[in-house]
């Protein structure tokens, strides 16, 4: 374990993972359940093929609603025991350095795209601005993944109560929830697909996908692709009474939970 940073605790893994199997299995049901064959992307064979594995489209859409109000729950309940730390997570996400970021935003997609020579030989400078905890392109999709994930909750809730408790003249509550759900789920669905490529398929980023099992990853990972992350660490290490005892893990093993706790 020596040389390792603690970067997300036993919660936060396990809540990302269950949120993700939410995510698949709330997309194949919810694909299943969308009637209209000309805005479905897989057209009609695959709500056909999901209502006869179901048992019908009745059932199909309990399940879903089910699964929903499990991911719903799951999060309150997350949110309630660790307020602290979720309110630590939407700081993160929602701080950004506008002239630094939008610097990283040009390079990033550059650097894997064309690569770093050809960007040397455009006479582009192929250093990165210094990212912190989450990096900004990290953030981009994490900011709308929390808001829309949110509208997505909310507009749930309204369509599953349409039929047990919400009166008729609220019908245009519930089209407008259909049509927002719809159009919500595809913005971050199509998200998903570069956060999902940039986490787990691009190499660079592997030992932070490792972290999203062990929890830990390399301070050499941290120093090139997190160094204000790093050099906050190091401050807090520092400021610490026993600081003369160096806590920093390059000399004497794992990172303290309580640091990365603050993150
Ligand atoms: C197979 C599916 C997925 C994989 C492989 C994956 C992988 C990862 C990894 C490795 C991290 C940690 C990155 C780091 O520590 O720097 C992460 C963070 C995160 N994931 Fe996922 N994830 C998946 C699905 C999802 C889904 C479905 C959502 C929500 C809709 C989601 C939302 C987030 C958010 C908000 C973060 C924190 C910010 C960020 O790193 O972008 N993930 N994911």
């Amino acid at each position: 374990m020596n040389n390792k940073i603690l970067r997300h605790n036993t919660s936060d893994i396990i809540l990302h993972w269950f949120n993700a199997l939410c995510w698949f299995l709330l997309l194949i049901t919810g694909l299943g359940v969308l009637g209209n064959h000309q805005i479905n992307p897989l057209g009609k064979w695959f709500p056909a093929m999901m209502e006869s594995l179901c048992g019908g489209a009745e059932c199909l859409l309990t399940v879903h609603e089910i699964i929903g109000l499990v991911w719903i729950s799951a999060f309150l309940l997350y949110l309630l025991l660790n307020f602290r730390a979720s309110m630590n997570f939407l700081r993160e996400i929602f701080t950004i350095h506008p002239r630094r970021d939008l610097v990283w935003l040009l390079k990033k997609p550059l650097q894997l795209t064309i690569g770093n020579k050809a960007m040397r030989r455009l006479g582009l400078n192929t250093e990165l601005p210094p990212q912190g905890f989450y990096n900004v392109g990290q953030k981009a999709f994490a900011q709308p993944a929390v808001i829309l994930g949110l509208i997505i909750a909310v507009t749930g809730i309204i369509m599953f109560l349409s039929d047990k408790v919400l009166a008729e003249e609220q019908t245009v509550l519930v089209i407008w929830s259909i049509g927002i759900h719809y159009v919500a789920v595809g913005l971050v669905t199509a998200g998903l697909a570069i956060h999902i490529f940039m986490a787990a398929i691009n190499i660079e980023e592997r030992p932070a996908f490792y972290s999203m099992f062990s929890g830990y990853v390399p301070v050499e990972h941290v120093k090139y692709h997190n160094p204000l992350w790093y050099e906050e660490i190091i401050q807090e290490e520092q400021s610490l009474p026993d600081s003369g005892t160096s806590r920093t893990q390059e000399a004497t093993g794992v990172q303290e939970q309580s640091t990365a706790d603050k993150i």
